[in-house]
């Protein structure tokens, strides 16, 4: 398309977001371009969302889930996205991050492909919306009752605990991540918002340190540094340990604090808590 190449001849460096808003105009002068023609245009809309697809699924996949049904990162088969309320907007996220979360800056595309997963991610939203077998009131009851959530999670200012509030998590995961959630819990930790220089981490790390004295303390990691290691036992204690003293730490990261709910719940109720969870989005 007109001249705009995929790269424009200066050098990307993640620190300095002003080069991302140098670009902008340019990407504007596309759109406009773009709409000016609009038999051509729409060939140009498809073949960028077919590319953009392509980029996505190498790219994008692994934290948002195939068809961007969400995972660590949100589901993005919305129509209306949070942090991206335009294409700009959008096309600014991809490139530039969200900086302070696991949403890293993709700066190994160029502009042109940061257009193109744009508008792949924007088709996503215009998909209808998913159609869910449960029962969200029934749903509702089972959370607070027989499921006993509100022990460990928040939901709307309800309930007690340490483990992540679900108040928006129909945002971010879909039906099949919701499921998998309930019945192996672990397969997809939430990862902690803080950068890490060895990638995300789970935040709900499972440890087991064995004292020299050949005590075993289980838990959730609450933190750790090359000295300390704090754990969240099963019945809320917070367990500080040296770690020169420790005989034996073992570092669980596919287990879970959370129970599987695979036989506790029986397959129609899973489906009705499935239900419930897609429908909390937050404040509207
Ligand atoms: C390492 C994991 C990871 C990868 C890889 C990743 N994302 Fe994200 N993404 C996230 C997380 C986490 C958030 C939520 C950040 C926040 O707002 O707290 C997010 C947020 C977003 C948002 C904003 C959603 C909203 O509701 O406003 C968009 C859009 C997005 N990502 C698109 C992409 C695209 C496109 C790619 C591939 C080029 C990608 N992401 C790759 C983790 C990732
Ligand atoms: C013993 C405490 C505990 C109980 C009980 C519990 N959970 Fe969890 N849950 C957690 C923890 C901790 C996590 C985060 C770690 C993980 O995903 O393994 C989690 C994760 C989740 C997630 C994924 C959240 C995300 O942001 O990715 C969902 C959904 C969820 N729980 C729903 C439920 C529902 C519904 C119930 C009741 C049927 C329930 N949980 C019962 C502790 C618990």
């Amino acid at each position: 398309m007109v001249g705009a190449g995929p790269y424009h001849g200066f050098t990307r460096r993640p620190t300095d977001s002003s080069l991302i808003r140098m670009r902008l105009p340019l990407l504007q002068l596309m759109l406009t371009l773009a709409a000016a023609l609009p038999a051509a245009a729409q060939d140009v809309a498809s073949a960028d969302v077919l590319a953009g697809q392509r980029l996505f699924e190498s790219q994008c996949v692994r934290c948002h889930g195939v068809g961007g049904t969400g995972g660590v990162g949100p589901a993005l088969t919305r129509p209306t996205l949070r942090r991206a309320k335009d294409d700009a907007e959008l096309v600014r996220v991809i490139l530039g991050g969200i900086p302070g979360t696991a949403m890293i800056g993709f700066w190994n595309l160029s502009e042109q492909e940061g257009v193109q997963v744009a508008a792949y991610v924007r088709a996503l939203g215009r998909r209808p919306p998913e159609v869910l077998p449960g029962d969200e009131n029934r749903g509702r009851a089972l959370v607070a009752g027989k499921g006993a959530c509100l022990g460990c999670h928040v939901i709307n200012g309800q309930g007690s605990g340490w483990a992540p509030d679900l108040s928006e998590v129909g945002l971010r995961l879909g039906g099949a991540r919701l499921r998998e959630s309930l019945v192996a819990p672990g397969a997809l930790q939430p990862v902690s918002a803080l950068p890490s220089v060895h990638g995300p981490y789970p935040a709900y790390l499972m440890v087991e340190a064995t004292t020299a004295a050949g005590r075993v303390h289980a838990g959730t990691r609450v933190t750790e540094d090359d000295f300390v290691l704090v754990l969240r036992e099963a019945d809320g204690t917070i367990r500080s340990l040296e770690k020169t003293r420790l005989r034996k730490l073992v570092k669980r990261p596919a287990a879970s604090p959370m129970p599987s709910y695979d036989g506790v719940l029986t397959g129609p109720e899973l489906d009705d808590v499935v239900a419930y969870l897609a429908s909390l989005r937050g404040a509207p």
